[in-house]
């Protein structure tokens, strides 16, 4: 781990954002509970995201599908032959290691897409050994990544591995729902499961984690099209094609420069997605780019696939958050040959089988770049300051509130505002414990944006201090016009 994730899995624990599951049982690898201060934030996220996305158009909406599928919904997707790691087992100790990550690190160099004999050749070639006592490693195999389960005792069954398969198999009945109208989106947000072999990274690399993925049904024949592309055509997109990979430069280039490259209905979706990113979260340009996959490193059920990163300090660089895939028909083809059902569709005078565009968000990643890349350590006047500069609009509570001291009055009238902002809905944090300082830096390091603070002035004229946690600023506030202020504040807007 480096300093920098330890820090943050440290303030994570004893602020109530997160920490390994089961952890009174010691902990399981891979899987996180969220405090109740994470789960704020977390669904802060997921309700931006889904604000974001399913405003794109009007056919966008949210569904919920379950997280268990039988078998053959994977033997359709492709899951059972190809969701596949590389592993190699420890001949001393018997530990299990993933082969690709175990050269990656040795070798300080990315090596996606090898085989598994390649994998084994190298091993051999480098002299690489068990990580955990050094010991000798067997050849490299393969280990599917899905959970099974058995229903009833006797029905196959899988933890889905991604939420899309649930948004394939409900496509043709919101269809008929929807007027048969394409493009449609269909969105899921919630868990998906993987057996990692190697979990690491905190909230990077989980057995459980959330996503948010949205699956865009369209016909094929209108790929190089989009109504709205003109507004983004000049847009430039922050892009790392694999020519740039050994030199690692982000070029930066026009949207409608990228359709030489990729199609129209691809590349509007990648300016979405980046305007998302700079524009809804705030994320400084040079911490995001669009990477994209070679032909031995794309999923197995990808034409086109550029990954969404962020730079985050705490894992040495740009990390994987998300990415734009563009899946043709391999998933509702393959619920056709496998469940007999009709997947065409009969639109624009033509019958086809929709292709699917997918923008996949892991939440948790995403979440956990957020505190990366907010978390700083100041050093104000001698006294140590830890803050989560989280975007305004993922600040876990709407505003703190706190009595300058808890006599005189100042502690009811705290109170009382406090009541009448959580009567309008407010998410409001109170905390009357301690020495203000105190107070201020607690809310700090759970990231809170605004804090009002109850004064011996409050008393006389009803003005309220209200404080930017990022440039601690402060700005005498009626009480009246709290509400509005927070909520001028909270869409990042200057309020001194
Ligand atoms: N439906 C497409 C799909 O699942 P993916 O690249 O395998 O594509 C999408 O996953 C996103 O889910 C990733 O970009 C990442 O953010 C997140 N993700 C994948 N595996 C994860 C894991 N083990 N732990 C946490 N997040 C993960």
């Amino acid at each position: 781990m480096t300093k920098k994730e330890n820090r943050i899995e440290e303030i994570a624990r004893r602020r109530g954002i997160f920490w390994q599951s089961s952890e009174i049982y010691g902990g399981v690898s891979g899987l996180y509970d969220y405090g109740h201060i994470g789960t704020l934030i977390k669904r802060k996220w997921e309700n931006l995201w889904r604000r974001y996305f399913l405003g794109l158009d009007d056919n966008f909406f949210e569904v919920e599908c379950r997280n268990i599928m039988p078998e053959p919904v994977f033997k359709a997707s492709g899951h059972i032959d190809s969701f596949v790691d590389p592993i190699t087992k420890c001949k001393k100790c018997g530990s299990l290691e993933r082969a690709d990550h175990l050269v990656e690190k040795n070798l300080n160099e990315s090596f996606e897409g090898l085989s598994a004999d390649d994998l084994t050749k190298m091993i051999r070639k480098h002299g690489i050994k068990c990580p955990k006592c050094g010991g000798g490693l067997d050849e490299v195999g393969i280990i599917n990544m899905m959970l099974p389960l058995m229903l009833g005792g006797s029905s196959p069954a899988y933890l889905r591995p991604e939420t899309a398969q649930g948004a394939y198999v409900s496509f043709l009945r919101e269809f008929d729902v929807l007027r048969k109208k394409l493009p449609l989106g269909l969105a899921i947000v919630g868990r998906a499961y993987r057996n990692e072999i190697s979990p690491r990274n905190l909230l990077i690399r989980m057995r459980e984690f959330d996503q948010a993925e949205l699956q865009i049904f369209f016909n094929p024949g209108m790929i190089n099209e989009h109504g709205d592309f003109g507004r983004v055509s000049s847009y430039k997109l922050r892009v790392m094609p694999v020519s740039s990979r050994k030199s690692g430069i982000t070029h930066e280039i026009s949207c409608s420069d990228m359709t030489k490259k990729l199609p129209k209905f691809y590349v509007y979706h990648m300016a979405m997605i980046q305007k998302f990113y700079l524009e809804i979260l705030g994320v400084a340009p040079e911490k995001f780019r669009f990477k994209e996959l070679g032909d031995e490193e794309r999923a197995f059920y990808n034409k086109y696939h550029w990954d969404m990163e962020l730079c985050m300090d705490s894992m040495d660089g740009f990390r994987e958050v998300g990415g734009i895939h563009y899946r043709t028909d391999h998933d509702l083809s393959g619920h056709m040959k496998v469940s007999g059902t009709d997947m065409n569709v009969f639109s624009d005078g033509k019958k086809f089988i929709p292709h699917v565009l997918e923008l996949s968000f892991g939440v948790d990643r995403n979440v956990y770049a957020m505190l990366d890349m907010g978390f700083t350590e100041e050093n104000v006047k001698g006294e140590e300051r830890v803050i989560f500069r989280l975007p305004r609009a993922l600040s876990p509570f709407d505003c703190a509130v706190f009595p300058l001291v808890n006599r005189e009055g100042m502690d009811a009238k705290a109170a009382e505002i406090k009541r009448n902002m959580a009567s309008m809905g407010m998410a409001v944090f109170y905390d009357s414990s301690g020495s203000i300082g105190r107070r201020y830096r607690r809310a700090d390091e759970i990231g809170v944006a605004a804090c009002i603070t109850v004064d011996s002035e409050t008393l006389k004229d009803g003005t309220v201090t209200l404080r930017d946690r990022d440039s601690m600023k402060q700005v005498r506030v009626h009480e009246k016009d709290l509400p509005e202020k927070i909520r001028v504040f909270a869409s990042g807007a200057d309020i001194y």
